[in-house]
Formats: C-alpha cells, structure tokens, sequence
C-alpha cells in the first residue's frame, strides 16, 4: 500500500445503499479535505443493482478495482426484486462472494450504546447503560461456505455443511484474543459444543490458544444460551468470538440493544490493512429512496476504516465524537426517534455530522 494515497471503493449497492453511502463519499471528502488524507474515490456496482446491469451480483470489473484499492466502503444489498434468482445470481453472492475473494475473515461489530440513545434500547436502562461490546465473526469460513452444499431435486433434500480447520479458528481467535487485550480482557467464545464437532473442535482450539493469552479471561457459552444472555445481562459481555452463522444472528441481537440495526458499523478485515466497512444493516427496500435511513452506520464505518485501514484514530475519534454531539442536539433519523426529537432525514443527518466535524476543526 502506497502509504500516502489512499484508495477507497464505494459499492453503494441496493435499497438504501446508494442514500447511505453518497453520504459517507460527502464525509470522505470533507476528510480529506481537512487532514490532507489524500483519498482517492473509486464507485463500482455489487449485488441486485450489478446483476440488472451486467448479469452477475460481482461483476469482474468491481473485483478488479477492490483489488486495486486500500479499503472498500460498501452500503447494501439485496431486495424482492432478486429474491427469486438462483443463489448465484442473488445479490447477497456478491458480499460473499467479495468477502471470500479477499479473505476478510475477521468481522469485527462493535455493539456500543450511545448515551443519548438509552431510552431507544428495547432493554431497560440499567440493563444497557454504558454497554460496550465486540462480535468478532468468522466472516469467510463455517456453514456460509463449507463443502459439500446443495439441493437435490430428484431425493426433496438439501444440505450445508459447517466445517472449519485448524488454521481458520487458530486466525480469528488470535484477533479476538488481541481486541480482549485492548479493552477489558474478558473473551467469550459461543459454539454448540453439546451438539455439533465442529463447535467442540472449535472450543478445543480455543481453549489451548488462551494458554497463550493467560491476561484474558476467557470462558465458552452454547449460542442458544448466548442468545438469551445477550437480552438478559449483556454488560457481562466484553469480547465474543464465534462461527460465521452463529455471529450474523448474534450480531442482529445485539445491534438492537443500542436502539437501532441503523447505528452499528463493521469492519472485515484480512491479515494486510486492507478492509472492507459496511454498516451491519440491511438495504431495507421498504424505506429506500424515501430519505428516511439512518446514514450512521455507514458514517461509523468510514470511522472504523479510518482507524483499521488508514491506523487515523485521531480521525476516528473525531467522526465518532461528531455523531455524539449531534445525536445529544436531540436530532434523530426516525428509527431513534422518540416523541421530543426532532425527526430530520438521511441527508440532513449527514449534513448535521458534516457541519460539525467542520466546526470542531
Ligand atoms: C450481514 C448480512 C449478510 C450475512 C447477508 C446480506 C449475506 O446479513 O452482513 O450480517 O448474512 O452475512
Ligand atoms: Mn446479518
């Protein structure tokens, strides 16, 4: 990576995908801009909108830019109108398939609640306040992509098969044992070791890593328990490392918790800097094109780029801290709105971060 420029792909994709991510382009520029980051913006189709155009959800053009470039900001994919394609035209094949491509296998969603937001959580105060928690998900391996998979028309069956080797949860441990280590050194591991070998293998391997990681405490909990834990106590939480289906479902449990799937940022990230940042969100046709999404993920998504990819925590932090003061103006996209807010659109909350990342300058 040429350590000055700094190359970056939007994929806009589906739904409200290209509403989010022209907002997150706007705060792009406003960047470099302000710290001389010297960023180059690239735009390329994924998903629904890139099989309308050219036949395939991850046309080789798009792939050929990602390879060229240092980060890759995706919106979202997916809608009804692709809901009946085969599974390799549907749009989800090309996050999946731009996930596997470059080996993004550490999905870092971090579920932290907003101070401003308490009473927007579906829990009670006490329950959320100060939560502050990381799903590191397997994002390339597991039941998504393990082999043999398919139907078979002729006997009514189908099948997926949840495998993982050694080398791939020895890898995704390592980033979660290290994310313990910067925050409070408590890591949990979730699996279904009562039922499956792969979730035993996995609790194995696990176990003899934390020997080399004996300042994090660690301890192993079955996804349906985890499930529940997550709703009843989640403060007992730090750090949770877990398969690639198991972290999707856990990831959405806990997105709720700060209030809004519409708050939460993610970062995948390989073993190079380079990463690909999403909002944890789906592309929600129901409210696409009306200027009603929330564009805080993604904005919270160029933040974790900027700390991941580009190491700017300063940066981060600045992006981080301008959503805060916004959210406590009492400025709200309607998804985290309560009955005193005043209720503004996606652009206009863009604008409102916009404004005041360029006042704090
Ligand atoms: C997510 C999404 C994706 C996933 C879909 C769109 C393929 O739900 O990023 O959580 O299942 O990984
Ligand atoms: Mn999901």
């Amino acid at each position: 990576m040429n350590p000055s420029k700094k190359q970056v792909l939007i994929l806009a994709g589906d739904g409200i995908g290209p509403e989010v991510s022209l907002v997150a382009k706007e705060l792009l520029d406003l960047l470099d801009k302000k710290f001389s980051l010297d960023i180059r913006i690239s735009e390329g189709l994924i998903g629904g909108i890139a099989y309308e155009e050219t036949g395939d959800p991850l046309p080789k053009e798009t792939l050929d830019k990602a390879k060229e470039s240092d980060a890759i900001l995706l919106g979202a994919v997916g809608g009804p109108l692709w809901d009946s394609l085969p599974s390799d035209k549907r749009p989800e094949k090309g996050l999946l398939g731009i996930r596997s491509e470059f080996n993004f296998f550490a999905n870092l969603r971090p579920a932290i609640l907003s101070k401003e937001l308490v009473s927007a959580s579906s829990l009670k105060e006490n329950k959320v306040n100060d939560l502050d928690l990381l799903i590191v998900r397997e994002l390339t391996g597991g039941i998504y992509f393990g082999e043999p998979r398919g139907k078979i028309q002729s006997s009514e069956e189908a099948f997926n098969t949840m495998r993982y080797s050694k080398e791939e949860v020895v890898r995704i441990g390592r980033v979660a044992f290290e994310a313990a280590r910067k925050r409070n050194n408590k890591l949990c591991s979730v699996d279904k070791a009562n039922v499956l070998e792969v979730s035993s293998f996995w609790r194995e391997i696990i176990s003899d890593l934390s020997e080399e990681y004996p300042d994090v405490k660690l301890s192993h909990q079955l996804v349906d328990n985890a499930a529940m834990q997550l709703v009843r106590e989640p403060k007992q939480f730090d750090v949770i490392v877990t398969e690639n289906l198991f972290g999707d479902i856990l990831s959405d449990i806990a997105a709720i918790l700060t209030g809004s799937i519409g708050m939460l940022p993610s970062a995948s990230l390989n073993d190079t800097k380079k990463g690909l940042y999403e909002p944890v969100h789906g592309s929600a046709p129901d409210i696409a094109g009306k200027n009603l999404a929330n564009p805080l993920a993604s904005i919270l998504s160029v933040a974790m780029m900027m700390r991941y990819t580009f190491e700017r925590e300063d940066v981060a932090l600045i992006i981080e801290n301008s959503v805060e003061s916004v959210l406590s103006s009492g400025k709200r996209t309607k998804d985290i709105a309560e009955k005193d807010d005043l209720i503004i659109g996606t652009k206009e909350m863009g604008q409102e971060v916009l404004s005041q990342i360029d006042s704090m300058l």
